[in-house]
């Protein structure tokens, strides 16, 4: 048998979150080059049309919808356990940073936005996507997205959304541990800064290049070096790690 990073991934069915996004299109991409079946979710419909037309192989799924309806998330996982033949893993990338450099400026609605969609909706669908899981009985693969902010405290007006990054980690490793005894297993991988529309907008010149100024490899990540991190997490060579929150910050932080 040919060594291939996606090693057991062929014909598997991958719930893409975010995959209109700067990373999660390039996570679709490569599950789909690596012979799995996506189902790809975001906001835009036709963004998520252009994305799947575009991908390798047969067989993906494009669904608009907003994670925050608690009805979009069921129909979700619904369409991927009937269309997909099943799921092997969900990627969770879905998220949205307001950058506030004043906290003053924080509103509660602000605060309310972040949690809702980076957080409370990664929780119910991860919940949502655990249970069809332990109904399949085929174990699986979780994968949520946390931040260098998460460890850091956030840089450039980004306070509330490191709060709900570090709530990804503790939630990642607390499902980690609920579903391990059902072989399915939960990671959460920790870009630093990706050359994405969300570290690309808003961002104030002087805080982005005190960030960068940070990283010793001295440059952004692209999307696609964070691609191949959540294909190797969601393969058989991954199957022993849970628990684990990946670093892929060009070492801006080291651990
Ligand atoms: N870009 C970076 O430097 C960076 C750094 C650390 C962590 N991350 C994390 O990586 C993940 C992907 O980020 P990205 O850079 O690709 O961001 P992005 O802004 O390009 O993509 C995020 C996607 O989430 C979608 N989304 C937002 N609200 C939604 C909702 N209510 N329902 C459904 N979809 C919704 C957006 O439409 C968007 O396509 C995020 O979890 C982010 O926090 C990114």
């Amino acid at each position: 048998m040919t060594w291939t990073v996606g090693h057991g991934l062929e014909g598997k069915g991958i719930i893409v979150t975010g995959a209109t996004g700067g990373i999660g299109s390039a996570v679709a991409r490569a599950f789909a080059a690596a012979g799995a079946r996506v189902l790809a979710t975001d906001l835009d419909e036709a963004a998520l049309g252009r994305l799947v037309d575009a991908l390798d192989g047969t067989g993906h799924i494009a669904v608009a919808a907003d994670l925050r309806v608690a009805r979009s998330r069921d129909l979700l996982v619904a369409r991927a356990r009937d269309e997909l033949g099943g799921i092997h893993a969900l990627v969770s990338l879905a998220a949205v940073v307001r950058r506030q450099y004043d906290l003053g400026d924080v509103t509660e609605d602000d605060w309310d936005a972040q949690h809702d969609i980076n957080l409370k909706a990664t929780f119910f669908l991860c919940r949502a996507v655990g249970a069809a899981m332990i109904e399949a009985g085929r174990g699986g693969r979780i994968i949520t997205f946390t931040s260098q902010a998460w460890w850091t405290g956030g840089y450039a007006g980004s306070t509330v959304y490191a709060a709900t990054k570090g709530g990804i980690v503790a939630l990642s490793r607390g499902l980690a541990r609920a579903y391990g005894p059902h072989g399915i297993t939960v990671n959460s991988v920790s870009p630093g800064l990706v050359r994405t529309p969300m570290i690309t907008t808003n961002m104030d010149p002087v805080a982005f290049k005190a960030m960068t100024d940070q990283i010793p490899l001295g440059h952004l990540a692209e999307p696609e070096d964070l691609s191949g991190v959540v294909v190797f997490l969601a393969s058989d060579h991954a199957r022993y790690i849970t628990g684990a929150t990946i670093n892929v910050s060009g070492g801006m932080l080291m651990y």
